[in-house]
């Protein structure tokens, strides 16, 4: 039996207030994200099932649904990571610096994020991408749909609609004004370099 779990919030659900309320906070992890964690044991349980049976039937279905239900598990414990209540700064040392050599400045790559999220029918990533050695924004459809291979996600913005309707209604931009002020950039910089470590 697969048995990936949900890890609590890293911090109280009212924490990231007025910015995100503790509603939105509660649905968003314990029914959306905890959904993606019971979908991806369910679907590795049918492939498991179906590698004993020896049956691929139903196989192709699970497998879209690894990818899927795995993406969503993993993006949105970066995006609880992401945020913090003493949040709200720019990144600083390494990885800002890197940031201002792939994108020409902070306020340069802040914009195309923003337009990234603007867009997105999922989520707008930071990721280092390791083929090209560089950062790249990438618009994410869903969870997956628009990803780049050997992306590694730095900074994640989830921009489905249960991320801020509640809140802020059609004005998303609102939201990501929002998230900017709690945004928190000290795993995404560890996870930055060790990317960096790894690939270059
Ligand atoms: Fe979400």
């Amino acid at each position: 039996m697969s048995n990936y779990e949900l890890d609590p919030l890293p911090y109280d659900a009212d924490a990231l207030e007025p910015h995100v309320s503790e509603q939105v906070l509660t649905w968003h992890h314990d029914t959306h994200h905890q959904g993606y964690v019971d979908g991806w044991n369910a679907a590795e349980d049918t492939l498991e099932d179906n590698r004993e049976d020896g049956d691929t039937d139903g196989s192709a279905g699970a497998i879209r649904s690894v990818t899927h239900n795995s993406s969503g598990h993993i993006l949105h414990s970066l995006f609880w990571q992401n945020m913090s209540p003493e949040g709200g700064a720019e990144p600083e040392g390494d990885l800002r610096e890197r940031i201002e050599d792939d994108f020409g400045s902070y306020e340069a790559w802040k914009a195309e994020f923003e337009a990234a999220a603007s867009d997105a029918s999922g989520w707008a990533l930071l990721v280092y991408d390791s083929f090209s050695e560089r950062l790249r924004n990438v618009v994410v459809d869903k969870h997956d749909q628009g990803a780049i291979w050997g992306g590694h996600p730095v900074l994640a913005l989830d921009v489905w609609e249960h991320s801020y309707y509640y809140d802020y209604g059609p004005a998303r931009g609102d939201f990501v004004d929002a998230f900017f002020e709690v945004v928190d950039w000290d795993e995404p910089s560890e996870r930055y370099a060790e990317a960096v470590e790894r690939f270059e």
